[in-house]
């Protein structure tokens, strides 16, 4: 199966004094989604933003809101980050340790569910909860930080999860998060991925249309 490349920035590298015009501006860009960065310094060593930030944004564009959840716990949370706005809320197994339940309940608040895979956690994590899932992202950095490098070690991992999606017959989104650039996109689509979030390669580039065009023909 294989759906088209979606290009989700990550609002991380954008500059926090001018949230919605930056994310009005990668919207007109041509963004598929906005990836937003959630950390409490806990389960991350960094803090960035909560759902009062995501919910004043989301009066400034109509792209799907892609919440990636690095706090723990992250349960008592769902529900004001689903009110915020987001389409989608992606949880790391670390940080819910009832993953399934967690699943259960982003989707009964009209969500997509995400998983996110941290570069040394399995796949085995998430096997068996494989039907709440609507999305798989692999970590291609430890989280935490925009502006790393792209850790190679993840491509076996992103071929393994294509074969394991492609068994499933169902869409589900294979995302990558971390050190996407033209040159890793291509990579990483070449082993599987269809989703690719980029900070620093967007938000950083002089002319961010090119930018997002440039990701999404990676592979081409
Ligand atoms: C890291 C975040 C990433 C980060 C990616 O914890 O999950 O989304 O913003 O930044 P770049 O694309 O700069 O590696
Ligand atoms: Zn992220």
């Amino acid at each position: 199966m294989s759906l088209p490349i979606v290009v989700a920035p990550s609002l991380l590298a954008a500059d926090f004094a001018r949230l919605g015009e930056e994310v009005q501006s990668v919207a007109a860009a041509g963004a598929d989604w906005l990836h937003l960065d959630v950390m409490d310094g806990h389960f991350v060593p960094n803090i960035s933003f909560g759902p009062a930030v995501i919910a004043a944004l989301r009066r400034h564009t109509a792209m799907p809101f892609d919440t990636h959840l690095m706090i723990a716990p992250a349960d008592p949370y769902l529900e004001a980050f689903a009110k915020a706005g987001s389409q989608h809320i992606a949880v790391h197994p670390e940080a819910s340790p009832h993953l399934h339940r967690t699943l259960q309940a982003i989707r009964a608040l009209g969500c997509k569910a995400g998983v996110v895979l941290n570069p040394a956690t399995p796949i085995e994590a998430i096997s068996w909860a494989l039907d709440l899932c609507d999305i798989i992202m692999v970590m291609t950095v430890n989280p935490g930080f925009g502006g790393q490098g792209f850790l190679e070690s993840q491509l076996p991992k992103i071929a393994a999860l294509r074969t394991l999606i492609d068994g499933t017959g169902r869409d589900i989104r294979l995302q990558i998060d971390g050190g996407v650039t033209p040159v890793t996109a291509r990579r990483v689509i070449e082993a599987g991925a269809d989703t690719l979030v980029a900070g620093t390669a967007v938000f950083g580039a002089p002319d961010r249309a090119a930018a997002i065009a440039a990701l999404r023909g990676a592979a081409s």
